[in-house]
């Protein structure tokens, strides 16, 4: 009786016994490893089987074979809010001069001007664009005024009546050297809010334009 009853408790402090090592890397005796290191492929996961057991170098050439591919070309994301199915939609103009004059002749923001559209573009603005445009847009920013970066041109001055349809042509692109293009920081409907927020700027800080900025120009 006695002796049964002590069986699981010596068979338990014999599994601890045997579960470590001296290796301080070593996970020790895994029950079902498999269970750990998934033999899966997982995207951006290192499922190379454990090292101790099965050598470092085949362990490498497992951690070296892409588990993350590029979606086929052509490929849409999935969008859950059916309204914003819009926004993954490939972009239509092409990086030449020709595409930039379409765009801003055809091109328009699919999202209205408003103060909640113009306060949600403000947070992006001042993240990623303030310490270059400057606060107003004036190409007063911080890395501009000590010297590291070429001014850009004002959004109240040069680039007054630049519209929406240029202004995200060179977010998706860039312009020239200087400005590069915020297509892989900034998703669409984002570059869709800054771009609305650009054109407060060229506002002068307003919602409304008095005379409309007649496309193409
Ligand atoms: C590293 C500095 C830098 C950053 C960051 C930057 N810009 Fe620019 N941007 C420039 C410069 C310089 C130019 C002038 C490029 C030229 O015309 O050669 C420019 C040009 C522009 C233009 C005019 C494009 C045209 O078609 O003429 C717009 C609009 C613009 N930027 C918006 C933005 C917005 C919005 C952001 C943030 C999402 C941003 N920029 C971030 C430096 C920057």
């Amino acid at each position: 009786m006695t002796l049964i009853k002590h069986i699981p408790a010596s068979a338990a402090l014999l599994l601890l016994a045997v579960g470590c090592n001296n290796t301080h890397n070593s996970p020790g005796v895994e029950y079902m490893p498999d269970m750990y290191r998934s033999p899966a492929v997982e995207a951006y996961v290192d499922y190379g089987q454990d090292p101790y057991y099965f050598t470092e170098e085949k362990a490498r050439e497992q951690r070296e074979r892409p588990s993350a591919r590029k979606p086929a070309e052509g490929t849409i994301p999935f969008a859950k809010d059916p309204a914003k199915a819009g926004f993954n939609m490939p972009y239509a103009y092409p990086a030449t001069p020709e595409g930039y004059e379409r765009a801003g002749a055809e091109l328009k923001a699919p999202i209205g001007m408003s103060q909640e559209v113009v306060d949600q573009g403000k947070v992006i603005y001042d993240k990623f664009c303030l310490h270059c445009h400057g606060a107003t847009g004036e190409g007063d920013g911080g890395v501009v005024t000590n010297g590291q970066y070429p001014t850009p041109p004002s959004y109240t001055g040069a680039l007054k009546d630049l519209p929406e349809g240029k202004i995200f042509h060179s977010l998706v692109y860039g312009k020239n050297v200087a400005m590069g293009s915020h297509a892989s920081q900034l998703n669409k409907e984002e570059r869709w809010l800054v771009t609305r927020y650009v054109q407060y700027l060229q506002n002068g800080g307003k919602l409304q334009r008095e005379n409309a900025v007649a496309a193409g120009n």
